[in-house]
């Protein structure tokens, strides 16, 4: 029998843990605060960020979201974070991603205090990655290694193939899954959209971690039979129901589940992980920041 991993149990479980270090600091007199920003019209994006603002109230984070009109000039966004950097109620920052195209990102996330980085994607933070101290891991590939530890699935030694090569998920994945540490120790390729025979390497691999953003891109033949799959991918795809789409992951869930071992579904999967790991990250913010 192929184990799904139900995510929002997982998820549910680590909000739990989390309340218990909300209580203790609540104790102290302190507020995690996470600020949102969002600066784009995509229907997407705006549903991720109002989930995660949800959930921030839901569990008793403090939230301060600010709107920007995705046509209005860079420097707005620069001010927003550079005020954002300023309020001692704001622990943590993120600006979601992509924003528009007259914006450049790098610049953006260069400019949001490194401490306040709870994405992890500042450069500096980058670099503590990559040098094995991270400062905050990625909300995504964290989320992804406490599934696979929720499964009993160690990475250690293990063949890992990654499809995608994101600087939001695919590259942070990849190094926390190499390095020497739990979680980890890992022999990992990543594969991208130049690689030219991706099911000769999804079907070497002990663990498939789909993250390419095209809608199920992998199927059952691409995996070796009792093979563990994460799904990271959330496509919509037109359909005719109440909403007018269908979500549906990187990988094909029914041929993929006859193979697989363990297997995450979309949605219910990854989704509720990275949420879970951004309230642990903004948490872990205020506490060190408030020490
Ligand atoms: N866009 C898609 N995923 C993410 C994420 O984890 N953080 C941010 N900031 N933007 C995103």
């Amino acid at each position: 029998m192929t184990h799904v991993i139900d995510g929002n149990d997982v998820a549910s479980r680590i909000e739990n843990d989390l309340e218990d270090c909300l209580e203790t600091l609540e104790s102290a007199g302190v507020t995690p605060g996470l600020a949102t920003v969002l600066m784009s019209d995509d229907a997407a994006s705006e549903t991720y960020v109002s989930m995660k603002q949800e959930a921030c109230d839901e569990i008793g984070i403090g939230g301060f979201h600010r709107e920007l009109d995705p046509n209005a000039p860079a420097e707005k966004l620069r001010e927003t974070v550079e005020d954002l950097n300023d309020d001692p109620r704001v622990h943590g920052i993120l600006v979601q991603m992509p924003t528009p195209n007259h914006v450049d990102s790098r610049r953006v996330l260069r400019n949001i205090d490194p401490r306040k980085d709870i994405d992890g994607f500042h450069p500096e933070n980058v670099g503590r990655l990559v040098a094995g101290n991270p400062r905050y891991k990625p909300c995504t590939p964290h989320g992804i290694q406490k599934l696979l530890e929720s499964a009993d699935v160690d990475s250690a030694g293990k063949d890992v193939v990654i499809v995608g090569r994101s600087d939001i998920v695919g590259k942070p994945m990849a190094n926390l899954l190499i390095q020497n540490a739990p979680g980890g120790n890992a022999t990992v390729t990543v594969c991208h959209s130049r690689t030219e025979d991706l099911a000769e390497k999804t079907r070497g691999a002990d663990i498939v971690i789909a993250a390419a953003g095209v809608a199920e891109l992998v199927d059952g033949s691409m995996i070796r039979e009792g093979a563990t799959v994460i799904d990271v991918g959330v496509n919509r795809l037109e359909a005719e129901t109440e909403r007018g789409y269908d979500l549906v992951g990187d990988v094909e869930f029914e041929s993929a589940k006859e193979k697989a071992a363990v297997i995450t579904p979309v949605p219910g999967g990854v989704g509720p992980m990275t949420i879970a790991m951004l309230l642990y990250n903004t948490i872990d913010a205020a506490s060190v920041q408030e020490d």
